[in-house]
């Protein structure tokens, strides 16, 4: 605490101008918040198209460009003025209120800690008025300037008199990426306004929809085309309960994937009566449904608009309008939770499945304690002549073995001196997590074929097992890079690739802004492969050399006789720049290994040019050999089985023959 003298600790009026400073820090946290509150005054205004501009994570420069109904000249000397307001007249229209704002406080909020000019004009008038604004006063009087009907809010150096709020911001990637979270949202909700947002001198806006109405297009466009062809739209038409505490009238609309989309992050969108809210009750409820659906640790995304009568929920709770407080909410939400429940239940197919997973969670708790079980009950056959299917006739004559076996003579999985003592740490870490269980199950199993690009059968003993041949890829090629450290094999591109290229390429293709939108690909290119220790580093630990000319000239050959998917190489790239912590040793590492291992998990090597359908058909036949003759002979013996394959449930035991042979014994 700081130590005034007595005498200094009298009670005094605070001054206008350090009220409204403090009052101001209630409402803007960061540019984010400013930035919502001037969209919610363009929404407001019925704008159809919101164009936002920022510079420096929206420190430096914000302008928001609307085509509302603009401000009238007359009220230009109120609008930055606290309490001024033209959506509230009396107390009691609070509880109906269907405009965002009401308060009169946020651009008078914004004028106390930044510059703001202000350009609108009315359909009324032929011409724009432009005002300057300082502390809540208008500091030059409407001056007539060209423009459009709408209004266009520029805001310079955010916090310039409020140092120690501007130094508690993030840098301005993460600023950005809160208000590219935050403009997803908005432009989510509002499916019939075109919203843009761009960074300053960026020709690629990192939000954009058109505002046509489709909020399935919307989706995709905003949070991951992966998204769309897995959602669930739910009406849940105007309904009123008849609850303990009286009767809840509501309508609610969800979008939500079904159990076929999983994702390692949770997204969950909710919209009460067209407000931005969070609610941790509202959100833990629906998203507690898919626990039945997805694999632990996996996501869905759910978006959920609730319309309340307004007189039943309370907006005014913090200056921000962030949280809501809502009656009868538990009866809401029982009711969203059945309707949501009974939809992912009616996805047929994945449906089958997810409940299938469910009862083989119990098998492979028991697999894990079948050693305790009598010798009685555990064979009823003898597992050399009875197989469950034509099994390919690979095993030790696999040339994998071979270069595996010589291989790991040298690479062990033990310490090893000289190599980089966090490559030892990120070995010892796996290593330590290797359940001996799966170990025996995959050394000694035999493998009964593919289900799908994503599921093989292996037989183990009397057991049939299905197995996420994913997760196993991406443990495998993981496990390799660490253990081959600095040791890979190569794979010469000739020529070579440019890498600018590549990560053009992408951004062509991928319909995912956001994220990598903070950061314009020339930025991205510069930072991680004009960088000389960088460049060294992929190529001396991971066979990934790009020389200076930015050509990428080798890739690591992990697994011996498996390509990786060249068509994913501009997404590799991408993710180069985008998912590699470049910080700290450790994590660089880490991440990168995780990046490399992410990217060879995925099958590639289809030819744009075939048709299509055989392409698909040649695609299929030649993974199945890949798997069967070069994959699964590497894990069988070189992959160390981690309890994180447990965790994620990638092993499944789906059929034992004591339990068939019972069966049939009944018959
Ligand atoms: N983009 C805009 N288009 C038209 N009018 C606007 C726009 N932005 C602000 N205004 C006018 O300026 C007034 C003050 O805006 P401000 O955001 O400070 O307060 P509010 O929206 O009324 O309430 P709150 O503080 O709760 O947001 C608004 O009531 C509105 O009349
Ligand atoms: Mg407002």
């Amino acid at each position: 605490m700081l130590q005034t003298p007595v005498e200094d600790r009298r009670i005094r009026r605070l001054d206008e101008e350090v009220i409204n400073r403090v009052a101001a820090g209630e409402i803007l946290h960061g540019p984010v918040n400013a930035i919502k509150e001037m969209l919610e005054n363009s929404l407001d205004a019925g704008s159809t198209q919101i164009n936002i501009t920022v510079t420096d994570g929206g420190v430096k420069m914000i302008q928001i460009q609307d085509n509302g109904h603009g401000i009238k000249k007359e009220d230009l000397p109120l609008v930055c003025e606290r309490f001024a307001t033209s959506k509230l007249r009396e107390f009691e229209d609070l509880s109906s209120m269907t405009t965002f704002g009401f308060r009169g406080e946020a651009l008078a909020s914004i004028s106390h800690v930044a510059h703001v000019t202000i350009t609108s004009m009315t359909k009324d008038r032929p011409c724009a008025f432009r005002c300057q604004y300082a502390s809540g006063k208008m500091i030059s009087d409407p001056k007539a300037t060209a423009g459009l009907v709408g209004t266009t809010i520029h805001i310079e150096d955010l916090f310039y008199n409020c140092l120690s709020r501007r130094k508690g911001l993030g840098t301005s990637s993460e600023e950005f990426h809160k208000i590219s979270d935050m403009v997803s949202r908005y432009a989510l909700a509002n499916p019939f306004v075109s919203i843009s947002l761009k960074k300053m001198g960026s020709k690629t806006p990192a939000v954009c929809t058109s505002g046509s109405g489709v909020v399935s297009n919307n989706i995709g466009a905003l949070f991951g085309a992966d998204i769309s062809p897995d959602l669930l739209h739910v009406h849940y038409e105007e309904t009123t309960l008849t609850t303990s505490t009286g009767t809840a009238t509501f309508e609610a609309e969800m979008y939500a994937t079904n159990p076929n989309y999983n994702s390692k992050k949770n997204i969950f969108v909710l919209f009460i009566n067209e407000r931005l809210v969070s609610s941790t009750t509202i959100k833990k409820g629906l998203l507690s449904v898919y626990n039945e659906y997805l694999p632990r640790g996996t996501h869905p995304f759910l978006y959920v608009k609730l319309k309340v009568p307004p007189q039943s929920v309370d907006v005014n709770i913090n200056p921000t309008k962030s949280e809501v407080r809502m009656l009868h909410e538990q009866d809401i939400i029982a009711a969203l939770r059945t309707r949501l429940n009974d939809n992912l239940l009616s996805c047929g197919t994945s449906r089958t499945f997810n409940s299938k997973a469910e009862y083989l969670r119990g098998e492979v708790e028991l697999t894990k304690k079948r050693s305790s079980l009598r010798p009685s009950k555990k064979i009823r056959t003898d597992d050399k002549s009875r197989r469950l299917g034509e099994f390919p006739p690979f095993s030790d004559a696999s040339p994998f073995l071979e270069t595996a076996r010589a291989k790991n003579k040298e690479e062990t999985f033990e310490r090893v001196e000289g190599r980089l003592e966090s490559v030892n740490h990120l070995v010892h870490s796996f290593t330590s997590q290797i359940n001996t269980g799966l170990s025996d199950i995959f050394s000694s199993s035999v493998l009964v074929g593919l289900v799908d690009s994503e599921f093989i059968a292996l037989q183990h003993k009397t057991y049939l097992y299905l197995a996420n041949l994913r997760h196993l890829k991406t443990l495998l090629f993981y496990q390799q890079i660490l253990v081959r450290f600095s040791k890979l094999d190569d794979i010469h591109l000739g020529e070579g690739l440019p890498v600018r290229g590549l990560l053009q390429e992408y951004r062509r293709h991928a319909s995912v802004e956001g994220e990598g939108e903070m950061e314009t690909l020339e930025d991205m290119y510069v930072r991680v492969f004009c960088d000389e220790t960088k460049r060294d580093m992929l190529s001396e630990y991971f066979s990934i050399e790009i020389d200076e000319e930015g050509i990428l000239k080798r890739l690591p050959q992990i697994v011996p006789g498996h390509t990786p998917p060249f068509d994913l190489l501009p997404a590799f790239i991408y993710s180069l720049c985008l998912d590699v912590d470049w910080t700290e040793e450790l994590r660089c590492i880490d991440s990168l290994t995780r990046v490399i291992a992410e990217w060879e998990k995925d099958f590639g090597g289809r030819s744009e040019d075939e048709d299509r359908f055989y392409a698909g058909e040649r695609a299929e036949e030649e993974e199945e050999k890949v798997v069967e003759n070069v994959l699964y002979p590497a894990i069988k013996s070189v992959l160390k089985p981690t309890e994180e394959l447990i965790e994620n449930r990638s092993i499944l035991q789906i059929a034992s023959m004591e339990k068939l042979y019972k069966v049939f014994e009944r018959c």
